[in-house]
């Protein structure tokens, strides 16, 4: 199990090592003896928490551990903060909670309360990280159960989502695979009137045609070898609610016939039946085919295509929503690392490029299982390209001469060494076994920055 940071800011060496010496087996330890230090520390590792020594005298910068609270805070508002202090500081320590520390802590340091203090802050704070991803998740329900989304693309299907959610309309979602469509038609029912009644969702490719018919629309006793009673179909089951036909370019067209009457007339037929059936049922149907060639191919009805889609919503492709990509990735790591017990990751810089760059053909679904992935897979703090199943630079440009084939391997191994060192030129050019300024020159040539 990955271990959660703990940075310890004191100017007293002893207290340092004796901390570090009592912590080091459960956590991380990260050490800071000037406030300085302790604030790039902070913002380069990410501490979980941070025992923070209220009168922490740097003189060299004449900055205490009060005045870093808050910069501290800014860094990363989760930040569990313990305030060290002596006994004549109370006050102080009381000033710092007000601020937004977790708590205060009265020297000497006892190591096992010390590690109690953090224990239950960490336990606090992976608390504090579900109930505020619930609320987001609330928050989106009010308006649409879980989208993710700020570009314009999907503001617009936001809009077609509200207008027609109160309505009884059809709704057909089209869209490659995986941006989204279940999603959107779990939306369009859950912000309808019919909201409490069953929501079906039927997958019409993944059921056998012979078997679909009687699936839809039920059958009854001795309708078939087999059909030792009367089933109810999904139709059925819908009934004052909404049926989900996903994949509804699968559908045989003789099945489409009875959909086509059932939209006409609100009544079907259980197989074997002998007489109708009216119900109330609300149709979304989805697919990832161009219904318009499968009519070509006479494969689909047109006169059913025109009646399902009178209102279509269009999934813009991943690739197509600009930093939406970002938001989902930034989405689906709060959520898988506190699925997985996680603390919070983030992403390299490299990794970042990696996202926006990439194709996704796969979609929303295939961010989805690269970000999970790499949150298993990750056991450190910062997720590279290499967690995420990308080949380093692969994706952005294919070399074909052996020429091309070394100087992009040259320039992507630099690039990982660089940043595994933090944009360190000393460490980078010793680990290359290469002089600095032969590293700056080869950073020029490939028009590497500094990461
Ligand atoms: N905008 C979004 N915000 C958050 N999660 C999303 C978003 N779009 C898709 N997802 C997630 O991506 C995955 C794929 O979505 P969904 O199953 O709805 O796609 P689909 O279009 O039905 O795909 P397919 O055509 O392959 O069936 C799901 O886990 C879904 O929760
Ligand atoms: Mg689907």
């Amino acid at each position: 199990m990955e271990k959660h940071k703990v940075l310890i800011v004191d100017d007293d060496e002893g207290i340092r090592s004796q901390l570090k010496w009592a912590l080091n087996e459960d956590y991380e330890i990260l050490l800071a003896g000037d406030a300085d230090t302790a604030l790039k520390t902070a913002q380069e590792e990410r501490p979980d928490f941070v025992a923070l020594d209220i009168t922490l005298s740097d003189y060299s910068h004449a900055k205490e551990g009060m005045d870093i609270l808050e910069p501290l805070l800014a860094v990363a508002p989760y930040i569990k903060i313990v305030m060290v202090t002596g006994n004549d500081d109370i006050d102080l320590a009381t000033e710092a909670i007000s601020k937004g520390a977790y708590d205060y802590y009265i020297k000497p340091i006892d190591s096992d309360e010390i590690s109690l203090i953090i224990k239950r802050a960490l336990r606090v704070q992976k608390l504090e990280r579900r109930l505020r991803i619930n609320q987001q998740k609330l928050r989106e329900g009010a308006e649409f159960r879980d989208i993710v989304g700020a570009s314009p693309a999907m503001q617009k299907v936001f809009q077609l989502i509200k207008a027609v959610s109160p309505t009884d309309e059809t709704v057909l979602i089209t869209g490659e695979s995986g941006t989204g469509k279940e999603l959107v038609a779990r939306a369009l029912h859950f912000n309808s009137p019919r909201q409490k009644k069953p929501f079906i969702p039927i997958n019409c490719g993944a059921i056998p045609e012979q078997l679909l018919e009687s699936e839809l629309f039920g059958h009854e006793k001795g309708a078939f070898t087999g059909a030792v009673g009367r089933k109810l179909g999904r139709f059925e089951q819908a009934n004052t609610g909404t049926i989900f036909l996903d994949e509804i370019g699968e559908m045989p067209t003789n099945l489409q016939v009875k959909l086509l009457r059932f939209l006409q007339d609100h009544i079907i037929e259980r197989v074997g039946g002998t007489g109708f059936i009216e119900l109330d049922v609300r149709i979304i149907a989805a697919t990832n085919i161009n219904l318009l060639e499968a009519i070509e191919r006479r494969e689909f009805r047109e006169d059913l295509y025109y009646r399902i889609s009178v209102i279509n919503i269009e999934l813009p492709r991943l690739a197509d929503r600009g930093e939406d990509v970002i938001l989902l990735a930034n989405y689906f790591l709060e959520r898988f690392c506190d699925e997985y017990g996680k603390p919070l990751k983030k992403y390299s810089p490299h990794a970042l490029q990696h996202i926006r760059r990439y194709e996704w053909h796969g979609n929303v679904r295939e961010l989805e299982n690269r970000v999970k992935k790499a949150i298993i897979i990750s056991a450190s703090k910062e997720i590279t390209p290499a967690d995420m199943g990308f080949t380093p630079g692969v994706e952005e440009f294919r070399p074909t001469t052996l020429s091309e084939f070394r100087q992009k391997n040259e320039a992507d191994y630099i690039r990982e060494v660089l940043a595994r060192f933090k944009g360190n030129i000393s460490k980078a050019a010793r680990e290359l076994d290469i002089s600095r300024s032969t590293l700056y020159d080869l950073m020029e040539k490939y028009q590497i920055p500094r990461p």
